[in-house]
């Protein structure tokens, strides 16, 4: 590594929680020297993540995927501070494989390792390209595994708004998306084919936006999609008619998301609001909230699509941070696989 660089501020992160397999190099908590994410293309076979699958692939993926991190950086692993690994949540297997990984070559190297919560890693992804966050702010983070609405006041300083009290966000896109045969993951599949269809050709519920609170619920819309798609029979189904049917679904978890969104917002008093997972890519939900957002002046962070989904730079950001403040992880360090018990604070 060149003088120019401070060996005392590169982290490597890791990140296997789900069916990314994912590796960076962060320096000084900032510039991501480089930056990989290898898809699991095997669940498309299934439909879905299949977690064995995944906990296998990211045992042969890892380590050829932090050696072409080196090389890509053009650093050695000799010039590693730390190692920041997402512990929870996810799926058990998954992580194990992660957290065996750091520690092995973080005992290698002698330097410690940060546990880090993968949800509390998408909190403060857009940080990356966004920087520093001003607060009280809010974030949304909305994936294939959580809806969550969460006032960030600064790291570790949580207070969780709403959450989903069935499907999350991107299920629902997932589950909708398989039924109108358009493969997985839906979420992309949906929005693509949204921008040919009728947002108003079908009157979705816009659910819980009735009730105070900002929880969600999305598993009533998406059987009102099913319903809806019954009454025109069996499949092949018209083209145009699959159009109408994703745009009008988007628009009602658009409208949902949007519409909590701006509750917290005034609830807080925040002044950003800032995005993560991989919902966060969908384009009708960016353009609405940019808008809303603009007028009312809060500052809206939304990371680019490859720092919304699954990625170890969000996972090394935290770990920088937390490396900052001496918080490294102790030998017994574990995996975790609900939020829950993950102790992130629920506050
Ligand atoms: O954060 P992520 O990559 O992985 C986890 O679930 O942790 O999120 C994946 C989810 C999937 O449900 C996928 O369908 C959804 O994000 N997604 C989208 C879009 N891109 C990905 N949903 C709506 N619109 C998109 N453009
Ligand atoms: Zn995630």
């Amino acid at each position: 590594m060149s003088a120019r660089h401070d060996p005392a501020h590169l982290v490597l992160g890791i990140e296997t929680s789900c069916d990314d397999t994912s590796v960076a190099l962060l320096e000084d908590a900032r510039r991501l020297r480089s930056h990989l994410i290898a898809a699991q293309d095997v669940h498309v076979l299934y439909g879905g993540v299949v977690p064995e699958l995944a906990s296998r692939a990211h045992l042969e993926l890892l380590p050829a995927l932090v050696e072409r991190a080196f090389a890509e950086a053009g650093v050695r692993p000799a010039d590693v501070t730390a190692i920041a690994v997402t512990h929870a949540p996810g799926l058990v297997g998954s992580l194990v494989v992660g957290v065996a990984f750091a520690k092995a070559y973080a005992a290698a190297l002698g330097i410690p390792v940060i546990g880090v919560n993968h949800i509390e890693a998408h909190l403060h992804s857009a940080s990356l390209e966004h920087g520093e966050c001003e607060h009280p702010s809010v974030a949304l983070i909305v994936s294939g595994g959580h809806t969550e609405l969460v006032e960030v006041r600064g790291l570790g300083e949580y207070h969780w708004l709403g959450a989903t009290l069935d499907d999350a966000a991107g299920e629902a896109f997932d589950k909708v998306a398989k039924r109108l045969g358009l493969g997985f993951p839906g979420g992309p599949a949906i929005d693509r084919l949204a921008t040919e269809g009728r947002a108003d050709a079908f009157a979705f519920p816009r659910p819980m936006l009735d009730r105070p609170g900002c929880d969600f619920s999305f598993s009533g819309l998406k059987t009102a999609v099913m319903v809806a798609l019954k009454r025109h029979g069996d499949p092949p189904y018209d083209a145009a008619l699959v159009a109408d049917l994703a745009a009008s679904f988007q628009a009602a978890v658009v409208d949902t998301l949007v519409a909590k969104c701006l509750r917290a917002i005034d609830q807080v008093g925040a002044r950003a609001l800032s995005l993560g997972g991989g919902v966060a890519c969908n384009r009708a939900l960016r353009a609405r909230l940019a808008q809303v957002c603009a007028a009312r002046g809060v500052a809206l962070r939304i990371p680019s699509p490859r720092l919304c989904a699954d990625n170890a730079g969000m996972i090394a950001l935290v770990g920088a941070w937390r490396l900052r403040r001496g918080e490294v992880a102790p030998p017994e360090l574990d995996a975790v696989a609900s939020l829950e018990a993950s102790g992130l604070a629920l506050g």
